[in-house]
């Protein structure tokens, strides 16, 4: 396949474009190889060894340094113009495994893969050993879903002990033009080097959700984290041009709109997978077998979103922007706020972006015609003792000076900046050059 491009494997790409370009594949392929190579060409030269992540990057607010290793980019036409941008870690490869399956458009995800890497003048092997296995695990997983050979979910095939939801699954299927998704893959595969194994709790989330937005060339995007499942029906409703000109009217008008999230409590990964599935109309009883509104521990998280009248409409309807509110949302990609790279490791990063993007004047609406699901995963080690550190007081008082001290003392300095108007999110240098390499990027490309 030579929808990747790669620094590292420089022989297999010019053998299998010489190979396309033999198949007469001249010219869809050289867009999306123009495209992974322009994408590449923003990490050319760029040495991190020299500046691998340790824990006064996180005290300073320096950024992370990050390098693309590989860049793979769908030969496939988008079915929906419309973008979905995600980032993840290694641990999460089902999860985009099963976002891709539910998806019917062009799919952008970083995928951050964190290497304590002790030298300071060569990368190590250990560090050599799991890039190329990352790699590998990836291009796998691209593979896949170039083939349309990732459908973790199989209507009809799903135990009906789970709930009421199993035989619903194939009422939304028949649109997006191919069934119940299918992304059309963009992957970008970036790594860090630390010097520090304390550092390796700083994921870099927001840097890893810019970078997975500059794959994206539509109009519309809409930033999902990978655990969550976008039902087929969002995907059925944006491949229709009218409801679409709808949506595009609205967001390049500075409107966003909300995707009401939901989560699972029984019924394991095979319950979110079918309720993704199932139209609006199945919820009720969902409701009352394994489903959840989100996050019912945090409400001010979710609750803007107003379920009960999400549940009783067929119409976009308006919502008042709530402090801490973090949904997921569609919105214009030329007009849709960066994230302030110094939110690292966990908390606050997506609720900065929420309140930046309230504070342009941004008119929140909720979409009626789809939603979120969350697929449940194990917590990561790091999220677990961030969480337990802000919940617990006493733990909270031993990790002075830790990650979550400093996320509350930039969400202060935040919350100061954007009540006297002049909050703007940082990114960093690299990232600003690189969005301004890009020619999709470029203001002449807006329409
Ligand atoms: C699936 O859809 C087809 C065509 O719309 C219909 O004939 C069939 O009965 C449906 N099956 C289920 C299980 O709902
Ligand atoms: C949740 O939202 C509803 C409707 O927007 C509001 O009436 C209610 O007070 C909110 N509850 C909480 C706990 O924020
Ligand atoms: C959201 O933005 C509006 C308009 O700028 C502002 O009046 C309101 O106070 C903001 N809400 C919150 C909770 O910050």
């Amino acid at each position: 396949m030579s929808s990747s491009y790669s620094q590292h494997t420089g022989h297999g790409f010019i053998i299998s474009a010489v190979l396309l370009l033999l198949l007469r594949f001249a010219f869809s392929n050289g867009i999306k190889h123009d495209r992974a190579a322009a994408v590449m060409k923003c990490f050319d030269g760029v040495d991190c060894l020299s500046k691998r992540t340790a824990w006064e990057h996180l005290t300073e607010d320096l950024p992370s340094c990050l390098v693309a290793a590989r860049v793979w980019w769908s030969s496939r036409p988008a079915a929906i113009p419309v973008t979905l941008v995600t980032q993840l870690s290694a641990e999460r490869l089902d999860q985009l495994r099963a976002q891709c399956a539910t998806w019917s458009g062009p799919l952008a995800a970083a995928l951050y893969l964190p290497l304590l890497n002790p030298s300071s003048h060569e990368l190590q092997d250990t560090s050599r050993q799991k890039l190329q296995a990352m790699i590998a695990s990836a291009e796998e997983l691209f593979k896949a879903s170039e083939t349309n050979q990732l459908h973790t979910v199989r209507l009809g095939n799903h135990r009906s002990s789970d709930g009421a939801i199993s035989t619903s699954t194939n009422s939304s299927s028949g649109s997006g033009g191919g069934g119940a998704g299918g992304c059309q893959l963009r992957l970008i595969l970036i790594y860090e080097l630390f010097a520090d194994p304390r550092a390796l709790v700083l994921y870099p989330v927001n840097s890893l959700r810019n970078y997975a937005r500059l794959l994206a060339d539509t109009d519309l995007i809409t930033n999902i984290d990978v655990d969550m499942l976008p039902s087929a029906s969002i995907s059925a409703a944006l491949a229709d041009p009218a409801l679409r000109a709808t949506y595009q009217a609205g967001a390049a008008a500075g409107g966003v709109y909300v995707w009401p999230a939901f989560e699972t409590h029984c019924g394991g990964t095979s319950y979110a997978d079918a309720v993704a599935l199932a139209d609006k109309a199945a919820l009720p009883a969902a409701l009352r077998k394994c489903l959840r509104r989100m996050r019912p521990k945090a409400p001010a998280s979710h609750n803007a979103t107003d379920y009960e009248r999400w549940m009783a409409t067929d119409g976009v309807y308006d919502i008042q922007y709530g402090a801490l509110y973090e949904p997921w949302f569609l919105s214009w990609r030329w007009g849709t706020l960066w994230y302030d790279y110094r939110y690292r490791g966990y908390g606050k990063n997506k609720i900065v972006q929420a309140a930046a993007t309230n504070a342009t004047g941004a008119a929140w609406h909720v979409s009626p015609h789809g939603f979120l699901v969350h697929r449940p995963h194990s917590e990561s080690r790091a999220r677990r003792d961030f969480l337990r550190a802000k919940f617990s007081r006493k733990d909270m008082e031993d990790l002075r000076g830790s990650l979550y001290e400093h996320v509350e003392a930039l969400w202060a300095g935040t919350t100061a900046e954007l009540a006297a108007g002049s909050y703007m999110a940082r990114v960093e240098r690299p990232f600003q050059a690189c969005l301004e390499a890009l020619p999709w990027w470029r203001k002449e490309q807006r329409r």
